[in-house]
């Protein structure tokens, strides 16, 4: 709402948005006439943008607009939002989540007559609140009836052309956040929708209801007491969320990677390589007594996080699980004071993630959340939040949250390790430094990443491609299988080396695609040859292997098809570097394919439903 003209900052808004869901988009203004104007489309938002553009909506300064995942109802034009409310459709909402108790408030509603246009569940808020308003004559008094009314999770928004300077907004298990301007204010799913207009920001909080005016804001509960929240300031510029002069945000995204472990190391880490994590202080009394830590997480972040399980291990020696967040709450796990639950998400709005970590403080276990968006619900509901700083992650599969993550766990284990005395001060201080140089590293592996583009134009018509690891390279394997069905549909294993003779080495054939994280020659273990052992192994099949080895070793290069090197590091911090060639492989098989890189096909980069 402002005196800007709403249909641009709307469409400026849904396109750094887009990422969320991009199945159909809509929006509605109130017109110079005082009338709704309402277009939507299924497919991508460029197809709601050349519509507008053919038939310009008028001059307006009040509006919502959605980009959609679908969840109820395909993506269709008429299951596109905004959904309008009423008989004289004078009411449009916006809605985001899962409002489970729809079929029953449906049924109301068709008893009564009500005619529905889509098979949404967002459209029977819409009737509801039209109708009580119909009843009550006060938009803010029906809207706080019917959001109590509703279960599940939901953030939605309604205009109504009878109170035309004003957008109530409700939230309970959805993001949403106030852009607070000069004489103009926005609401948003996250920050990007307004960053270019203003950096002033509020969170809004569970069960609240926002009445928004071009110049005044203010939030109640959903009883309708008056509640304030502290305004943040977004520390990110506009320009980090656009794609410069990149092909895609991915490649963007994977080029910053220098920068975005960087960022998160920058005044964690000291020269001489003392960590000191100060955003630990509320844990303060619980980390000598941890007995265990759970990491809870989905997709790439729950790969970071089985990363880390290594090194927390190995440094702080206290034992790690980590569980999908959506698996986790449903065992009923074993929780106590003396847990710590991690839980990392590049969002801080995955709700499955969400739902792990309240049933967890329920349980009495402490948790601290690793997240990359500042005003996150996850970093706001937790103890305590140690942030990644990598900037906005806008391609769907995510590159550089994944390397930020791992160097925030890493940290962690790091300052667990020096708090609880469990490793050698000087070698703490070592892996310190070495972490410190990782930034340089990733650039090296970044400026030779030619033969890797080659790789992924090579086997861009492969049918299934299988990924080896083992120890740390495990997960490696994982998120690089994981990478490739994202962006390329390919089908796609990752296996832990060790298990190939235990099931997966039947699927090789003559030709079969293998890609093998090998570990550093110098390793204590021997693993190294353990896994030269199922490289020869696979060749023997018929397989095909690309392997991603340590500068210099030279016994891998007489049995792999290709060799992709990466510079020397510190074992437990090698996954930073081996995944970059994967992450590129897979981006540039997808780029060969003519799909689009940064938006897969059925994904969402945040997923705010379970
Ligand atoms: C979705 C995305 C993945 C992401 C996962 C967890 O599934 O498509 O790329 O890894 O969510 O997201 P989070 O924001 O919690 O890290």
């Amino acid at each position: 709402m402002g005196p800007k003209s709403t249909v641009d900052v709307l469409l400026g808004g849904l396109k750094r948005l887009e990422y969320r869901g991009y199945d159909s988009a809509g929006v509605t203004v109130i017109n110079d006439q005082g009338h709704l104007d309402t277009r939507k489309k299924a497919g991508k938002l460029s197809i709601l943008v050349e519509d507008i553009n053919q038939h310009p909506l008028g001059e307006s300064h009040i509006g919502i607009g959605h980009t959609r995942w679908a969840t109820h109802g395909s993506p269709t034009d008429a299951n596109a939002h905004p959904h309008l409310g009423g008989k004289d459709h004078k009411l449009s909402l916006i809605h985001n989540g899962i409002i489970e108790n729809f079929a029953e408030l449906k049924a109301e509603l068709l008893a009564q007559g009500t005619v529905f246009t889509s098979e949404t569940d967002s459209e029977v808020a819409a009737h509801l609140v039209a109708a009580e308003y119909k009843k009550s004559g006060s938009l803010l008094e029906s809207f706080r009836t019917v959001v109590r009314r509703l279960h599940g999770a939901f953030t939605i928004l309604v205009l109504d052309e009878d109170e035309p300077n004003v957008i109530l907004a409700a939230r309970r298990n959805a993001p949403l956040v106030i852009g607070l301007g000069d004489g103009e204010n926005f609401l948003g799913s996250d920050v990007a929708a307004f960053v270019e207009h203003t950096k002033r920001a509020i969170a809004v909080g569970q069960d609240e209801i926002v009445i928004l005016k071009a110049d005044s804001v203010s939030i109640e509960s959903f009883a309708g007491a008056p509640v304030s929240h502290e305004e943040f300031t977004i520390d990110w510029d506009a320009s980090a969320a656009s794609k410069g002069g990149w092909s895609s945000f991915m490649a963007k995204e994977i080029a910053d990677q220098p920068k975005a472990v960087g960022d998160t190391l920058m005044a964690r880490v000291s020269s001489d390589g003392t960590v000191k994590l100060a955003e630990l202080a509320p844990l303060e009394n619980l980390l000598p007594h941890i007995d265990r830590i759970i990491m809870v997480a989905c997709g790439t972040a729950a790969y970071a996080s089985e990363v880390g399980k290594y090194a927390i291990e190995a440094w702080a020696k206290i034992p790690v699980s980590v569980e999908l967040a959506h698996e986790f709450r449903y065992r009923q796990p074993i929780l106590t004071k003396n847990t710590l639950v991690v839980a990392v998400s590049q969002s801080g709005e995955t709700m499955d993630t969400l739902m792990a970590t309240r049933y967890a403080k329920e349980a009495g276990a402490s948790v601290l959340s690793i997240c990359n968006t500042q005003g996150a619900t996850l970093a706001r509901e937790a103890d305590a939040v140690l942030y990644t700083h990598a900037g906005p992650e806008v391609a769907v599969a995510s590159t550089k949250a994944f390397t930020a993550q791992i160097t925030a766990i890493f940290l962690l284990g790091l300052h667990l390790a020096t708090v609880r005395g469990t490793t050698d001060k000087a070698e703490l201080h070592q892996i310190g430094r070495e972490l410190l140089k990782l930034p340089a590293l990733i650039a090296k592996v970044l400026e030779s990443s030619e033969s890797v583009r080659d790789l992924g134009k090579k086997f861009k018509d492969a049918k299934t491609v299988l990924f080896l690891g083992r120890n740390v390279g495990f997960p490696i394997a994982l998120e690089g299988a994981l990478k490739l069905k994202e962006l390329a549909y390919i089908h796609s294993e990752g296996f832990a080396a060790g298990e190939l003779k235990h099931g997966p080495i039947a699927l090789i054939e003559e030709g079969q695609p293998v890609i093998v994280i090998v570990p550093s020659p110098t390793d204590p273990d021997s693993l190294h040859a353990k896994v030269v052992s199922n490289i020869q192994e696979v060749r023997a099949r018929g397989a095909q292997v690309i392997a991603i080895a340590e500068a210099g070793d030279t016994e891998v290069a007489k049995y792999a098809v290709e060799v992709i090197y990466v510079p020397v590091s510190h074992k437990m911090l090698a996954p930073i570097l081996d995944v970059i060639p994967l992450q590129i492989f897979a981006m540039e098989l997808s780029a060969a394919k003519g799909l689009d890189v940064d938006q897969p096909r059925n994904l969402a980069k945040s997923v705010t439903v379970e």
